[in-house]
């Protein structure tokens, strides 16, 4: 790649980039929330929570002072709940320290808990045009093909080679546009399924001289899954529904849960389970499947009904409007609500 193709580049992204709400600004805290949002989320589903996370959490020292249930309430439906907590622990610090920005030192933001090195290059680039490459796997997708790349692309040393081409082309460019050009030829035309013919790279790209594209980048063989099989029970009582704090360690962490067991129980295994639990319960009534896939597990749920005949001792039961409004279910659970939302309105 040459500083030609890279003219090429910046004019395409002039023209063609989409109007993104976080591409109206220059404030570091605001393209910090966004790049965090943006890692392993789609822009379509990432802009709504964006801008109401900002309307809510305006500064980092209001960010510094949520409490957390309220937090992770605004990232319910995101995922990967510990990038909300991260982003916490680094205001807390930046708040301590009376900064109301990110600092545009390397060193510092790399200290920040959450911040890695695809975080550094995209604020320093996209907030203060510092000229640090921002390298996320859309942008080594682009990379992998214009250099038919043979290596495994998610390797560190990879990474750095292609940081260290990246930070010399960039060099007397607009640093903002520079990364986001990238990232936008990823997004749009350098997909999985790419459209050649309009590239503004395809003059200095080899797969596309080779017509070898459809090969990069290159696949590591992928380790399947492990499915987990579970069994999740809907305790209801006078219109409240039972939920559950998980605990304060592993996958979703510290957010609310429909009670649940890891095995896969027969109607009867079910009754039985409830009660060596001593569960007194008017009905039992299976109303059906979920199945969820995190990055590196399955769930397979069965879902129970269970109308109580008295509330569980010492376990909290809620409203439904405060599931929706205040306690921060995670998506595996919002699908277990929402089969019995389904299902309630199919009897009633
Ligand atoms: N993905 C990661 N960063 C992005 C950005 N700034 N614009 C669009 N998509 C992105």
């Amino acid at each position: 790649m040459k500083k030609t193709n890279i003219k090429n580049l910046l004019l395409w992204y002039r023209v063609n980039k989409r109007d993104l709400p976080w591409r109206h600004t220059k404030d570091s805290y605001k393209i910090w929330i966004s790049e965090t949002m943006l890692q392993q989320t789609r822009v379509e589903t990432v802009i709504p929570y964006y801008q109401r996370f900002l309307a809510c959490l305006p500064t980092i020292s209001s960010l510094a002072k949520i409490n957390e249930d309220d937090l992770l309430k605004l990232w319910e439906g995101l995922g990967y709940y510990s990038r909300a907590r991260n982003l916490q622990k680094a205001a807390k610090i930046l708040d301590r320290d009376g900064l109301d920005f990110l600092p545009p030192i390397k060193e510092e933001l790399q200290a920040l808990p959450g911040v890695g090195p695809y975080t550094v290059g995209a604020i320093l680039s996209i907030a203060y045009d510092i000229p640090e490459p921002a390298i996320d796997g859309n942008v080594m997708r682009v990379l992998s093909r214009i250099y038919e790349e043979k290596e495994d692309i998610l390797k560190p040393k990879i990474r750095e080679k292609y940081r260290l081409i990246l930070q010399d082309l960039m060099k007397n460019e607009k640093a903002s546009d520079f990364t986001q050009s990238f990232i936008e030829l990823g997004a749009l035309v350098c997909t999985r399924n790419p459209s050649c013919d309009v590239c503004p790279l395809k003059s200095c790209c080899k797969a596309y001289q080779h017509q070898t594209v459809s090969l990069y980048p290159m696949k590591k063989v992928k380790k399947e899954k492990p499915v987990f099989q579970k069994t999740a029970f809907i305790f209801t009582y006078k219109n409240l529904y039972m939920i559950h704090k998980r605990e304060d360690e592993g996958l979703l962490a510290n957010l609310y849960e429909i009670p649940n067991v890891d095995s896969f129980f027969t109607v009867d295994e079910a009754q039985e389970y409830l009660q060596t639990k001593h569960i007194i319960y008017e009905s039992i009534q299976e109303i059906g499947e979920v199945k969820h896939i995190f990055s590196h597990q399955i769930w397979i749920i069965k879902v129970y009904f269970v109308s109580l005949q008295e509330k569980i001792r010492h376990e909290l039961f809620v409203s439904s409007k405060e599931i929706q409004e205040k306690y921060s279910l995670p998506t595996v659970f919002q699908k277990v609500w929402n089969l019995q939302k389904e299902k309630n309105q199919k009897l009633f």
